[in-house]
């Protein structure tokens, strides 16, 4: 594994490891993607292996223009009110933080979408991802770049340290600006479907289509894998209380405290002691900033050998959406 920076000529390199079937892992404006060519079945089965993935979670294929997308999406396929939604998602918010479930090409290998008859795709809008992407194939597969259910990577030091050399080389790119995942909108059925709240709030969705459902969290069946239990979590137990739930809490051993701000801090009062350390995800209140800040803290926290991790709910409106079901996944251990 080798460390790059994003030069014109590094990244024609990448590009030739990605056709030559290699793993590289790369910036986008979310989190760092562990990408293989979405064409290569065995470049697919590499990736799942490099995350220790189970098979039946499908991936997210990366294009960089609409040609691309038209070679792995058949929007032709869509109904009417369906493919009217997706174009306005489209038009709106790519390139960005927005995934789409779209009827997928036969040509798009199975590996990629688990054999569903649907395929995910994502226009990133980090300039380093789409140069790469178009240097490429043209259609990248990249999952978030750590092991499967660890904590996502903000950092391409996170990559380095979580994936060593089961990944071939890293375009470092310094820290993705949003820090959480792209929301997952399903748009293959009667109305447009959050599957994973993510760096696009369902505010910004709901102002540019309307009818957005969000997918129910205690459906048996999950249809996104990202919710599945145990997702994004740190090594140290974490828990999750309410918003100012902290005061109350009596850690059973060396523990440190995620509050959301300034005034939450605050509020900890005498508290605070209880905790070896106490961080904020944004001091001044700011959602946006709260989840650019998630990721990275929660590497440092865990870095710190706590046993445990005491974070707080932060309000849900805006990215709250994301970085609240994050925390919620991690402090799941079954
Ligand atoms: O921001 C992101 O989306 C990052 C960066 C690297 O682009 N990628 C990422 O990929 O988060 P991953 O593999 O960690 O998450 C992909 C999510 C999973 O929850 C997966 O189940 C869902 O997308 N997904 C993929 N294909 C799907 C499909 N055909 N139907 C439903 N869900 C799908
Ligand atoms: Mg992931």
């Amino acid at each position: 594994m080798e460390i790059i920076v994003p030069t014109e000529e590094n990244l024609r390199r990448a590009a030739r490891v990605l056709a030559e079937g290699g793993l590289v892992a790369f910036p986008t404006e979310t989190v760092y993607g562990l990408g293989g060519d979405a064409w290569n079945p065995r470049a697919l089965a590499r990736i799942f292996e490099a995350k220790r993935r189970p098979s039946f979670d499908p991936l997210i294929v990366h294009v960089a223009g609409i040609a691309a997308l038209d070679d792995v999406a058949d929007l032709g396929a869509l109904s009417r009110e369906s493919r009217t939604a997706a174009c306005a998602l489209m038009e709106e918010f790519w390139p960005g933080p927005l995934t789409l479930i779209l009827p997928k090409r036969p040509r798009v290998p199975d590996l990629a979408t688990s054999g569903l008859p649907t395929v995910a795709v994502r226009l990133p809008a980090h300039p380093v991802a789409r140069t790469l992407i178009e240097l490429s194939t043209g259609a990248v597969a990249a999952p978030s770049a750590n092991p499967f259910g660890y904590l996502s990577p903000t950092r391409a030091e996170h990559v380095a340290s979580q994936l060593g050399e089961r990944v071939d080389l890293i375009v470092d790119g310094g820290r993705c600006p949003v820090g959480v995942e792209s929301t997952v909108v399903d748009v293959t059925g009667p109305s447009p479907r959050v599957l994973r709240p993510g760096g696009l709030s369902l505010e910004r969705l709901r102002r540019a289509v309307s009818g957005i459902e969000v997918l129910d969290r205690t459906d048996p069946a999950p249809k996104a894998p990202g919710q599945l239990a145990n997702h994004y979590s740190p090594r140290s137990d974490l828990h999750l209380v309410l918003p100012g739930g902290l005061a109350g809490v009596r850690p059973s051993g060396r523990a440190a405290a995620l509050v959301f701000d300034a005034s939450s801090r605050n509020r900890l009062g005498p508290a605070a002691a209880r905790f070896a350390d106490v961080r904020a995800l944004s001091e001044s209140g700011d959602l946006v900033e709260a989840a650019a800040n998630l990721f990275d803290l929660l590497h440092e926290l865990d870095a710190g050998g706590f046993d445990e991790i005491w974070a707080e709910r932060v309000p849900d409106s805006g990215l709250g959406a994301a970085v609240n079901d994050r925390l919620y996944k991690a402090s799941k251990k079954t």
